[in-house]
């Protein structure tokens, strides 16, 4: 089968790399892709946002099937325009990326079907948002509505916080506001919790455990993903069963009841406060970088199960994961989530060897004259599979301290939660 995969970062690298295992698979195009994915697909550097030109691209090399990294194309409704034009294509349609791509839509949602999340007040103005924090204990947690890859949340601690971050996102910080969510502060765990679907069958996908916040302790800014490890710590029977009827399910109903299903992959963002699930939010494709922690992991050939969700079979397929524990660790530019450099060449990295559970996938790199340069902000994400998180991170941090590039930094103590000291 001839497979695209729309994205340049670590996910589309790990689903790459996946995708090379399938012996279904005839050739690989990535639009655009990275220095990573070129030694498995042909990259192919095109505007991802305009879907016309896609199309042509797809149709005119005789691809059978497309894949969605990202969610941006998603919430824009690439999954409606390739079907209108018959093309295999793999992720949620538009109606059911407001799951992502409106944190109104999916609070909305939680109230008419009673799923478990914080409570809120939704906002027309200023005034009304002031009038509305006067009034709550703090911490309170102020959100953009809309896109704003992971900056348009604001945990507030006091009344002047709170109030910058109302006026930050009704001066257009994070695009236009029509309207803002202000929530209570969860205290707990947070977990992710994956599932896949064809739109009528669910299978779960693993559970993972991201870093988001950029220095040791998770303390400093938001990032996109410092590091990960899978399975969560938390994960056991009562919870998965809790997840699966009070939040999943409802929330497949709801889309139901407003004629969409959903088709792709869902990642459930939680609070798990006394074993109980609060839905915190859902991003409706893979994490980055839980999909290059999970994916190693997947025994069943990734094709097999992408194409059953295609076609509606999901259910004649039994996913096997392998038993070990994965953990992983992001190499930044230096300054991010801040100002970082691009195009410093990372010197060794062709010649770096992996043992059979390590893995080094690409995110932020570029490919000149045959050698790898940064290109972004979190650069590589190095993986590695094995009986416990210590003897994971360990291995990571060898593979780590081999490479030669002087712009990086990596946070140390990813996992450790799960790691004793
Ligand atoms: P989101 O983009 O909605 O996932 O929010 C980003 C991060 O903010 C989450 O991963 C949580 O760490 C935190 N967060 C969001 N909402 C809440 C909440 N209601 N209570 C506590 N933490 C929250
Ligand atoms: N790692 C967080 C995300 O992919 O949204």
């Amino acid at each position: 089968m001839i497979v695209a995969v729309i994205g340049s970062g670590g996910r589309e690298h790990a689903i790459c790399q996946s995708l090379y295992k399938s012996k279904k698979t005839k050739k690989i195009y990535c639009f655009p892709g990275n220095a990573g994915t070129s030694k498995l697909a042909e990259n192919i550097n095109i505007d991802i946002d305009n879907f016309e030109i896609l199309r042509n691209f797809v149709l005119h090399n005789k691809i059978e099937l497309v894949i969605v990294g990202p969610e941006k194309q998603l919430v824009d409704g690439i999954v409606d325009f390739f079907e209108k034009h018959k093309i295999k294509v793999f992720g949620p349609n538009k109606i059911a990326s407001q799951l992502e791509g409106s944190k109104i839509f999916t609070k909305n949602l939680c109230e008419k079907y009673k799923i478990p999340t914080a409570s809120f007040g939704i906002f027309k103005n200023i005034d009304d948002a002031e009038k509305f924090i006067k009034k709550k204990k703090f911490p309170i947690v102020v959100k953009a509505d809309g896109l704003a890859s992971g900056k348009g949340v604001y945990i507030c601690e006091n009344i002047n916080e709170a109030s910058a971050a109302i006026k930050d996102i009704f001066d257009g910080k994070f695009g236009e506001a029509k309207n803002i969510l202000i929530e209570e502060f969860l205290k707990g765990e947070e977990m992710s919790y994956f599932i896949i679907s064809d739109g009528n069958t669910i299978k779960k996908f693993q559970t993972a455990q991201d870093h988001k916040r950029v220095l040791e302790g998770d303390l400093g800014k938001n990032t996109g993903g410092m590091g990960a490890y899978s399975p969560s710590r938390l994960i056991n029977d009562e919870l998965d069963n809790k997840i699966l009827n009070k939040i999943i399910k409802p929330t497949i109903k709801g889309l139901n009841d407003i004629r969409s299903d959903y088709k792709g992959f869902l990642y459930v963002g939680l609070m798990i406060i006394e074993n109980e699930p609060y839905l915190i939010e859902y991003n409706v494709r893979m994490g980055d970088p839980e999909c290059q922690t999970i994916l190693p992991k997947l025994k069943t050939d990734f094709l097999d199960i992408v194409i059953a969700c295609c076609t509606n079979s999901l259910k004649n397929i039994s996913i096997e994961w392998h038993k070990e524990k994965s953990l992983c660790i992001v190499l930044c530019s230096k300054g991010y989530p801040d100002k970082y450099k691009n195009n410093v060449l990372i010197n060794n990295i062709n010649k770096i060897v992996l043992s059979e559970n390590e893995f080094i996938f690409h995110g932020g790199t570029s490919l000149y004259k045959k050698k790898v340069y940064s290109n972004g902000g979190r650069v590589l994400s190095f993986v590695c599979l094995s009986n416990n998180f210590k003897e994971s991170k360990d291995k990571i941090l060898d593979l780590i301290n081999s490479i030669n590039w002087s712009n990086g930094f990596y946070r140390k103590d990813i996992g450790y939660k799960v790691i004793d000291q």
